[in-house]
């Protein structure tokens, strides 16, 4: 968030490193937290390997007018997400926007002929989804844009491609030869790596666990005083009432949530079309685990003050706190533990022989994947398998902080329409629940599993795994009656026409198809209504009609207010011989879709990124070359064309 500028900080860059003793800035543009996990990475290993006095900065933070001024013997690191269709991340919108202007002007007033930024050296790192369209534009647009202006790259821009699964192998391997060039630019030596703790924990046994003071996982400020105060965003959520749970199937493997929260009073909206950002709490089985085998399950409610050891380094939740909250409601301890993580553990493990192990995890790629990757371990599984169950109690709850992400929101395609329900805002989830062959836990997804708990409590049911709800914000304060959860809104592109009468095509396979519905129902509403509604038609896919055919009942209710104006094509994969999927109807129904289009219907797709989404796309590219006589070429162009007058719509995930 813009911490800075909120607290009245200083936003020139230039005076922050010179009064923190700082010859590194390590800027990042992040999304999901992953950028800038990366970069404090690269900030604490250019301290301990190179001696490089590294500070971390949020791209937001800080002006860039002065940047010409950047001085010779430092360097600056730009780690950089690409967004959705090629854009910045929120926090590094201003920043691109700067560096790419036409007029972009510094403060000594250099123009970009006179290369401003020809004293600056700078290495580059991006994180991208080679399944998106516009791969790693932002690092590379940004590269071009700082080359140009006359800056020094030092070694390899380099690429993390989240899509092929491979972010840190390809940022592992980025690391070195770009390390080898700063050095050399620098002149730095390598030292041997010593651990030096970014935050300072104190015990404080004074104090207690039910100190109104002590933050207890309130998911901001507000509640810790006692009350919640809007406006309600990605910084602040919303403590929503859980309205209504259900789950739409539950198979032998799978179940699906369908959710209604609250949002009256909150002065939250929403359009139809736009996402809900659920803040989950961690399952109180990885808490628990987690927490045992660092040796701390006897001092899990022990309150603790967390304090940065340097002017830079922020805090990342409120402290005073406890081992606990700050474990369960703060850390990403569910996801996939790093090699190089593994790899500095190593010095602090139990003994001679469990340290051998982690350094050979941390060191050999293909080993690692074996042993840890491949078996979706998280951080406290690993630590449990590595050590047969023997705490790691000389693991600092510092590099804790450090190492592991802070917990993310996770976002939800809104499955209701405003017009039919402005103050309720509905979910469709699939629970993540799976297990790879040979691994010894099944992985739980956290949001998903986190809404599922609540729906069991909400319906006084039993729960095989608690998941620790008795710890959460409508537990120990007991401020809220009923079942909560925080959220927050994020308004998206994803649109239907303004004018009903334009005709629709819709393809959602499973959980895809949750923003249709919202669609749907707002079609229907309108046309009870006696607005003229065009065309609406919705391929949907699932496995098995009887199983997983969600909404199945709902969708003769709007056929009902829609008439023939509303037409379904299902695909069933798994009922027949062969798969069927959304595609096979696609193509059945080829010459009416082209028709539809060159009528201007409006073509949206939701769901799977990976697969699905990219061979629709494709598919729609030959089918209006079959239809309309051109080549395939031409076909692509067209839907290409589409997409840039948002003809095509896109609302998909990985
Ligand atoms: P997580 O804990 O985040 O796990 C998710 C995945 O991460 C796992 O399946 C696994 O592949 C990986 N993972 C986690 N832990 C490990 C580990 N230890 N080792 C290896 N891999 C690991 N979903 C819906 O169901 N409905 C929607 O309408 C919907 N809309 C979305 C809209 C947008 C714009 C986006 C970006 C996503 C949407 N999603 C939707 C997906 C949703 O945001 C979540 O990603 C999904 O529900 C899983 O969240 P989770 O917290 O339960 O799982
Ligand atoms: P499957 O799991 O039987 O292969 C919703 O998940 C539906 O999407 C399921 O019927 C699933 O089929 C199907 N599906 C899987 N891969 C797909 C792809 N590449 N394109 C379209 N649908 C797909």
């Amino acid at each position: 968030g813009n911490g800075a500028a909120k607290a009245g900080k200083s936003r020139n860059i230039l005076e922050k490193m010179e009064e923190s003793d700082k010859n590194c800035v390590v800027f990042y543009g992040s999304q999901t937290g992953t950028a800038e996990d990366y970069a404090s990475r690269i900030a604490k290993e250019g301290h301990s390997r190179f001696g490089l006095n590294c500070m971390v900065a949020d791209l937001e933070d800080y002006e860039y007018d002065n940047l010409d001024q950047f001085p010779e013997d430092k360097l600056a690191v730009f780690v950089l997400a690409t967004y959705g269709e090629g854009e910045p991340t929120d926090n590094a919108v201003e920043f691109y926007e700067f560096l790419g202007g036409d007029d972009v002007a510094f403060s000594e007033g250099a123009s970009a002929d006179e290369k401003p930024l020809s004293k600056m050296k700078y290495v580059a790192f991006g994180l991208g989804n080679n399944t998106y369209e516009h791969y790693n534009s932002m690092v590379r647009d940004v590269d071009k844009y700082l080359t140009k202006l006359g800056a020094t790259r030092l070694g390899a821009a380099g690429e993390g491609d989240d899509g092929a699964g491979t972010m840190e192998e390809d940022f592992l391997a980025w690391k070195e030869p770009m390390w080898t060039a700063v050095c050399e630019a620098l002149n730095l030596e390598e030292r041997e790596a010593v651990y030096e703790p970014v935050f300072e924990i104190k015990e404080r046994p004074e104090l207690s666990a039910e100190d109104d003071t002590v933050y207890l996982g309130e998911p901001n400020k507000n509640h810790l005083e006692g009350s919640q105060k809007g406006p309600y965003n990605a910084n602040n959520p919303f403590i929503a009432p859980i309205v209504e749970s259900t789950e739409l199937f539950t198979a032998a493997d799978r179940n699906c949530l369908h959710m209604e929260v609250g949002i009256e009073g909150s002065n939250l909206s929403y359009t139809t079309g736009d996402h809900i950002a659920i803040w989950p709490t961690n399952a109180g089985k990885e808490v628990d685990r987690l927490l045992n085998i660092l040796g701390l399950k006897d001092k899990r409610h022990t309150v603790i003050a967390v304090k940065g050891l340097d002017s830079t380094a922020k805090v990342p939740f409120p402290s005073p706190t406890t081992y606990d909250a700050a474990v369960r409601y703060h850390m990403e301890i569910g996801a996939a533990v790093s090699r190089q993580f593994a790899s500095q553990l190593a010095q602090f493990a139990p003994n001679e022989d469990i340290k051998n192990e982690m350094t050979k995890l941390g060191s050999e790629r293909d080993y690692f994947h074996e042993k840890v990757s491949d078996r979706n371990l998280n951080l406290a599984q690993l630590l449990e398998i590595t050590s047969k169950g023997e705490p790691w109690t000389k693991i600092p709850f510092s590099l804790l902080i450090e190492g592991l992400l802070k917990i993310q929101p996770r976002y939800y395609s809104i499955s209701s329409s405003s017009l039919v329900q402005k103050n309720k805002i509905s979910i469709t989830a699939v629970v993540e629940s799976s297990q790879k062959p040979g691994a010894p836990h099944i992985l739980k997804g956290v949001t998903t599993n986190y809404l599922l708990a609540l729906k069991q409590k909400q319906h006084g049911e039993p729960n095989p795994d608690p998941h620790g709800l008795e710890y959460s914000i409508t537990g120990p304060r007991n401020k809220y009656d009923g079942i909560h959860v925080p959220v927050h809104v994020r308004h998206s592109n994803f649109r239907l026409p303004s004018d009903p009468s334009k005709p629709i095509i819709m393809v959602g396979p499973g959980t895809g198809v949750a923003p249709f519905r919202g669609f749907v129902q707002e079609r229907a509403a309108q046309a009870k209504a006696g607005q003229p509604v065009g065309k609406t038609i919705l391929f949907f896919g699932c496995r098995k009609k009887a199983e997983d055919f969600i909404y199945e009942k709902e969708w003769e209710e709007y056929k009902q207010a829609l008439g023939d104006n509303f037409v379904m094509h299902t695909a069933f994969s798994r009922d027949g011989s062969k798969k069927v999927y959304v595609q096979h109807k696609l193509e059945e129904n080829g010459e009416e879709v082209n028709k539809l289009l060159e009528q201007k219907a409006y073509f949206y797709v939701c769901g799977d990124a990976a697969h699905m989404a990219r061979e629709v796309n494709t598919l729609l590219g030959k089918i209006i070359a079959k239809y309309r006589g051109v080549d395939e070429s031409r076909g692509e162009e067209i839907v290409k064309a589409m997409r840039a007058s948002n003809q095509y719509q896109e609302d998909v995930w990985s």
